[in-house]
């Protein structure tokens, strides 16, 4: 099977990637998995795979139960890890058991934090299945939850031992997540490998078929981009956050759309907008904005919705929980392939790119 190291000395582990869940019981041999583990998921994966998973485990001499919460973003919150930290305790969980988390990043963010804090941490391994997730949140070792009005604001670091990739599962994932998923992607092709990033520019049938050799290429050198990016900064002091190119915009635009929209579709607007800031300073030249509007077209991103005003999401950006000083931080594109962090934006270049997102 195709495999990631990813190097974390030792917070190292392995990402997997294939076409089935054939291989999962021999990857929790290698890293000596115990017996007793608790496969947590959300409600609409339990119905899709958990037998699936549960079956291939067991059937290898493990013990694992299935403990599913009900799926959406709204439900990642306290009383849910709660939830989960019965279940451990149901199902006799030790300091030794493991949490397998099955799912999209809801999961992962979720079954991740719980296992940081079940009995003052526990391993866990992550199964992700939206490509979200598989491109993403499963790599890197940030858990979380949301709390009053703020995303992700209690968590904790807590690598995986494994992850487990099996492109196959995106065949059930709606295609609106899909086009989530891809924001992601050719955001690690704009800040860091121009190849990559035409890889996916060139290839949108194979990709948008789901054909699986390519949907694991993809997965492997998007996945080696972020697992770069992480072992040189495991903590977010610094070079991690270039991931957030496309964010300082787009998590404001999720904001004021009242999370009516996706993850990546806000961050494939806030990519736009972060870019035209760029072209307006004179960092690229108007047709590396094109060239990327069109990636983002072909990929199904609907870059002409109405939004709402300007004031309105320039309001939420004063919120951004990933301020300094005071200042707003924006990742611009110097040309496909590399990015700047600069925390000198103005409001007026602000209020000009928003516009041009508005249009
Ligand atoms: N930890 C990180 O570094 C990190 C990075 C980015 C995003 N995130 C978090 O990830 C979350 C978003 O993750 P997501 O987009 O995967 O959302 P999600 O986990 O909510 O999944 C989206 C929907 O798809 C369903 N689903 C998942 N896999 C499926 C499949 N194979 N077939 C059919 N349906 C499937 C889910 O049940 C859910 O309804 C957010 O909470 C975000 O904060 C975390």
């Amino acid at each position: 099977m195709d495999k990631l190291f990813v190097n974390l000395g030792e917070n190292s582990y392995n990402i997997i990637f294939g076409d089935s869940f054939l291989g999962l019981a021999d990857e929790m041999k290698k890293i000596n998995a115990p017996q007793k583990l608790l496969i947590v998921t959300d409600s609409n994966i339990e119905k899709l795979y958990a037998d699936e998973v549960k079956n291939h485990l067991n059937s290898a001499g493990f013990d694992s139960e299935v403990y599913a919460f009900r799926a959406g973003e709204e439900n990642k919150r306290m009383d849910a890890i709660l939830g989960i930290c019965g279940a451990c305790i149901d199902n006799n969980l030790d300091r030794k058991s493991m949490i397998v988390a099955l799912g999209g990043g809801v999961v992962g963010d979720m079954a991740g934090f719980a296992a940081s804090i079940y009995m003052r941490g526990i391993d866990f391994v992550q199964i992700p299945t939206t490509l979200l997730s598989q491109s993403d949140s499963s790599v890197g070792g940030k858990t979380g939850i949301d709390f009053m009005d703020s995303k992700n604001i209690l968590g904790a670091f807590h690598q995986p031992k494994l992850v487990y990739i099996n492109v196959n599962t995106l065949k059930t994932l709606p295609e609106i997540q899909f086009i989530s998923g891809m924001g992601e992607v050719i955001k690690h092709g704009i800040i860091r490998d121009s190849e990559f990033y035409d890889f996916v520019k060139n290839n949108p049938e194979k990709i948008k078929e789901l054909d699986s050799k390519t949907l694991i290429e993809m997965s492997k050198r998007n996945c080696s981009i972020k697992a770069k990016v992480v072992e040189a900064d495991e903590k977010e002091s610094g070079l991690r956050a270039i991931l957030n190119f496309g964010h300082t915009i787009g998590h404001a635009v999720e904001s004021a759309m009242d999370f009516k929209l996706t993850h990546g579709e806000c961050v494939g607007i806030g990519m736009v907008a972060a870019s035209y800031i760029a072209t307006e300073r004179g960092l690229i030249d108007s047709d590396i904005l094109s060239d990327i509007e069109n990636t983002l077209a072909n990929y199904g991103f609907n870059l002409k919705l109405k939004l709402p005003e300007c004031d309105i999401i320039y309001g939420f950006m004063q919120k951004d929980k990933k301020k300094s000083n005071g200042k707003l931080n924006f990742v611009l594109p110097i040309k496909i392939g590399e990015v700047i962090r600069v925390n000198d934006v103005k409001d007026d270049e602000i209020y000009k790119a928003l516009e041009y997102i508005s249009k």
